[in-house]
């Protein structure tokens, strides 16, 4: 049975690392964003799954800043945690840094917000336990994730006013 405990956003929290490989390289020599991405997606899935215990999918993913450069060598650290959620999504931020493993430098690479709904038995969204903030950080995060939850939705309605507005001047 899924547990319906209230969960702290400090329990979501997964990190993991990567080495930059040639393969995972772009023409420069330095990360492939996609790469990125992928493993931005993979960090932040598991900190949705380790809050919610469901299967999840990305909703979206609307906010990835790459601040600086990944070269190839480079170990690249993933944190991702539970900011937010709602009824059946969670909203997940992870931050990224690169560490020079010869000089043990360490920079903030990038920073990305991700959106994972929980689906039940049948791939429906599903309800999710309650998230409870405890720290002032906590807090502020969860505030910025709600501000973030809503222009998301503003955005949202705006398209689908715009889509339907072409569609009906399209219209014989
Ligand atoms: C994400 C998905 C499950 C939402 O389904 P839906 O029928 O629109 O669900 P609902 O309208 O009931 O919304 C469910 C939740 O998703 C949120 N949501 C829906 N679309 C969203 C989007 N594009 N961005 C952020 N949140 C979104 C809603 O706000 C709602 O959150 P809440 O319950 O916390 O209030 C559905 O669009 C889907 O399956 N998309 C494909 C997912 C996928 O294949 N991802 C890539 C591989 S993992």
């Amino acid at each position: 049975m899924t547990d319906t405990t209230p969960n702290a956003p400090s329990r979501t929290v997964v990190e993991m690392s990567q080495i930059v490989l040639p393969q995972h390289t772009n023409a420069l020599g330095t990360a492939f964003g996609g790469t990125i991405m992928s493993w931005v997606d993979i960090c932040a899935a598991l900190a949705a799954q380790r809050h919610s215990r469901r299967a999840v999918v990305t909703a979206s993913m609307d906010q990835l800043d790459f601040v600086a450069p990944i070269r190839a060598g480079q170990m690249v650290s993933l944190r991702a945690m539970v900011n937010y959620a709602g009824r059946t999504s969670m909203e997940v931020g992870v931050r990224i840094e690169a560490e020079d493993m010869l000089t043990g430098e360490r920079v903030h690479a990038a920073s990305a917000y991700l959106t994972f709904v929980a689906l039940d038995e049948a791939h429906r969204p599903c309800a999710v336990r309650a998230l409870v903030p405890e720290t002032e950080e906590e807090k502020l995060r969860w505030a910025e994730a709600q501000v973030r939850r809503q222009q998301r939705l503003e955005l949202a309605t705006r398209r689908k006013e715009l889509a339907d507005a072409r569609r009906s001047a399209n219209a014989p």
